[in-house]
């Protein structure tokens, strides 16, 4: 499908569910209302929109929350997706809590890649910003996932004044694995309003400092925003998704489904297509064009850096980080 600014939109994010087994505080912190499971998608309407997005040419999608893998019938879903015809991957973006739990199970079901979210390797401070003591738990399924042959990128946000000076523990994930670690700017959604992030430019003069120059690497990555960097002696890469200070939406390629079915062109703004009413009311055959609808109403950019022109008011676990 092509939106109206010739994009070519294959890749649809998902979200699973909007709960979580973490309270990440710029994400879903305590005390936060869930939806009730009546108006989540059954896994059953979640695989006819994602058999309807294929024959539209949406050939990868990825599984989030909240927390994927917290969503009960996993297994059952991976199952019906695998046998879609045109869905050339599924992949997920998980907090690797509960994943060495679950990582055979999604490697018989082509599982090829996933990225883990971690935003520190300091104990304390990931027990702070989460709300849990899970690091060595989550550094165990990194291993684990390695050792099962999947590849694997570890995204994390940096925020001013609590893990900004865990970019450099970070980094070196890079250099003595191989996967590739990414900083992602923190958007000012939801909670994310209330905190500092960190710019993707400083960050970048601060690896050099302390690693060497890193050197741009324009080796297909998946083609996602972030832009690459190698830097000498390490196994894996350095991505930098500079949502804040490099517009990457003239190459978006993407849309999202929230945990309630809303089809999202755009994160920044709440347009959005109701594909759970469409799918109760009329059935699978009104998806199609419900979907080109959506598509069609992709804006040419978000608008971040204007705080007051974004209009998507949910947190970021319901609408599919
Ligand atoms: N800005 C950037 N990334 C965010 N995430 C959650 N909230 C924000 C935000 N406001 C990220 C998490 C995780 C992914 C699911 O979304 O860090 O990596
Ligand atoms: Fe859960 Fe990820 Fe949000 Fe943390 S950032 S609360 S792990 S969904």
């Amino acid at each position: 499908m092509l939106d109206s600014y010739g994009r070519r939109i294959d890749y649809l994010r998902i979200s699973l569910t909007d709960k979580c087994n973490l309270r990440c505080s710029y994400c879903l912190p305590h005390g936060v209302k869930l939806v009730p499971m009546e108006d989540l998608l059954t896994l059953e309407e979640i695989a006819a929109i994602v058999r309807c997005g294929a024959g539209l040419g949406i050939d990868r999608i990825r599984l989030t929350g909240g927390e994927p893998l917290v969503r009960r019938g996993l297994p059952e879903l991976m199952a019906m997706l695998q046998g879609i015809e045109g869905l050339k991957e599924v992949a997920m973006t998980t907090n690797g809590l509960l994943l060495r739990q679950y990582l055979p199970m999604l490697k018989e079901r082509g599982l090829k890649s996933v990225n883990i979210s971690l935003d520190t390797l300091d104990a304390e401070i990931y027990r702070q910003i989460t709300g849990y003591d899970g690091l060595q738990e989550v550094l165990a399924a990194i291993d684990a996932a390695l050792s099962a042959g999947l590849k694997v990128k570890v995204n994390a946000v940096l925020m001013a004044g609590i893990n900004a000076d865990s970019y450099k523990d970070l980094a070196g994930l890079a250099k003595a694995q191989p996967l590739d670690v990414r900083f992602i700017e923190l958007m000012p959604i939801g909670e994310g309003r209330h905190f500092k992030g960190v710019s993707n430019e400083a960050l970048l003069q601060d690896l050099e400092r302390d690693f060497g120059r890193p050197e741009r690497d324009d080796r297909i990555h998946g083609n996602g925003p972030a832009r690459y960097y190698r830097i000498p002696g390490f196994q894996g890469s350095i991505g930098f998704i500079s949502a804040m200070h490099r517009k990457f939406c003239g190459s978006c390629n993407r849309i999202r489904l929230t945990a309630m079915g809303e089809l999202k062109p755009c994160l920044c703004y709440d347009t959005a297509v109701d594909l759970r009413t469409l799918l109760r009311t009329r059935g699978e055959a009104a998806l199609p064009e419900a979907i080109r609808q959506a598509v069609a109403r992709k804006p040419e950019a978000h608008c971040f850096e204007t705080a007051d022109h974004i209009t998507e008011q949910r947190r970021m676990a319901s609408i599919g980080g």
